[in-house]
């Protein structure tokens, strides 16, 4: 009692020791797990280095980030929250709203936040007016992926419709190329869909089904047809598709094993991973149909209540991610373009550049809309019974796009 032995002390110098770096540590989850993924959060690790943090990866991978946001609802939960998490549109406002998400307001004041990041995100990384989260880019669904030498080969030209898009793919599989590559898990197919939907209906149907939960939209002619347009692309995907992983279809298109792929933008961030080119390797079109709208989904960094000790870590994170140089470094390898309204598009590739234009374009004329399979439409639940609904269509469990359209509303009239 009166004698401290020399273990003793050691052990209670190594424990704050401990203390004082674990302040100095950015324990981040997320689900970049692929190469082109993994490199852009690079940039954010290095800024983060160079001011005296470490750096702690919680990694779930899973594209929407369902399998992230059961880790990090279990980690909440235990009272052991990252520093930060990576969290898609309603996942975000679910933990503002039940008070779990740190207070950053200051730092947006600061840095007038307010003003350069679109309105309609706002509304994800601020509830009652307070800022708990910061988005590092903006990402959007609705574009097509397709190897340009492949392309060449097969005489095929930008479709400019869902039609030309088929008779496309059509050419690719008279040649005998894989026309479509497609990784057959719920979120990819969900995410397609997203894109199918707004080609077909246009961007108010989308609007009103997705956005506005529209039942008679939801249980229209157009919805059938969507599925039936559904059930035409599968058609050209080749018989391995079942669980593949988005980046592996995305390898088929960079090797040309593929034409084309579906999907958001991060596809680009595999391409310039593989140090392919834009315009000279591969070429991004809007998916047909879609071009002049922005199904978009941003991927923010939420801030969880910490000890007072973690709060420097994650006041140099936010700021960090909001620093124009991370934006631009970040969104030229990640496929995406910067949250900021006020980056210049010079650095950025010819792709880039027509998402950022596309962006303030679709933001000025009301077409810029939340990703429903991106969780930026609806709430989780509402979400997850759309994958469900969608994917059963796409592997055969439910026969008929009549079925399909039943299944929806009913799915989605008792998930909201
Ligand atoms: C995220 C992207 C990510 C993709 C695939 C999406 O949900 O928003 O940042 O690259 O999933 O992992």
């Amino acid at each position: 009692m009166l004698m401290l032995g020399a273990t003793a002390v050691g052990a209670l110098s190594v424990a704050s020791g401990a203390q004082a770096a674990d302040g100095k540590e950015v324990q981040m989850l997320h689900w970049w797990t692929s190469g082109g993924e993994a490199a852009a959060l690079s940039v954010v690790k290095q800024a983060l280095a160079k001011q005296g943090y470490s750096w702690k990866d919680v990694p779930v991978a899973g594209g929407g980030g369902g399998a992230a946001m059961t880790t990090l609802k279990a980690m909440v939960a235990a009272g052991n929250p990252p520093t930060a998490s990576q969290i898609l549109g309603y996942y975000a406002l679910d933990y503002a709203d039940a008070g779990k998400l740190a207070d950053i307001t200051p730092l947006a004041k600061t840095g007038d936040w307010a003003k350069v990041i679109p309105t309609a995100l706002q509304k994800f990384t601020t509830v009652d007016g307070k800022w708990g989260a910061v988005p590092v880019n903006i990402h959007s669904v609705n574009w097509i992926w397709i190897n340009k030498a492949t392309m060449e080969k097969i005489g095929g030209a930008e479709p400019k419709n869902f039609d030309e898009f088929v008779a496309l793919l059509d050419k690719a599989k008279k040649a005998g190329v894989v026309p479509l590559a497609l990784g057959g898990q719920p979120w990819q197919e969900a995410t397609m869909f997203d894109s199918i939907v707004a080609s077909t209906g246009g961007v108010d149907f989308y609007k009103k089904a997705f956005i506005d939960l529209d039942e008679s939209a939801l249980k229209s002619g157009t919805m059938k047809k969507s599925f039936d347009n559904l059930a035409k692309l599968r058609d050209y995907v080749d018989p391995n598709y079942t669980g593949r992983d988005w980046n592996l279809a995305t390898a088929m298109v960079i090797k040309g094993d593929a034409l084309a792929q579906v999907m958001g933008d991060w596809a680009k961030g595999e391409f310039a991973a593989a140090h392919k080119e834009a315009g000279k390797d591969f070429l991004c079109y809007r998916f047909p149909g879609t071009d002049g709208s922005v199904l978009y989904n941003t991927d923010m960094f939420a801030f969880f209540q910490v000890s007072g000790d973690r709060q420097a870590a994650q006041t140099a994170l936010a700021e960090t991610t909001m620093s124009p140089e991370v934006q631009i470094g970040f969104n030229i390898i990640k496929g995406s373009a910067p949250a900021r309204m006020d980056i210049s598009d010079a650095s950025f590739d010819t792709c880039g550049k027509k998402a950022i234009a596309d962006i303030k374009a679709a933001n000025a004329k009301g077409t810029f809309l939340g990703s429903l399979a991106q969780n930026y439409a609806q709430p989780p639940a509402v979400a997850t019974a759309y994958y469900d609904v969608v994917t059963k269509f796409v592997h055969g469990q439910i026969k008929s796009s009549d079925e399909a359209v039943t299944q929806l509303v009913a799915a989605i009239n008792s998930a909201k």
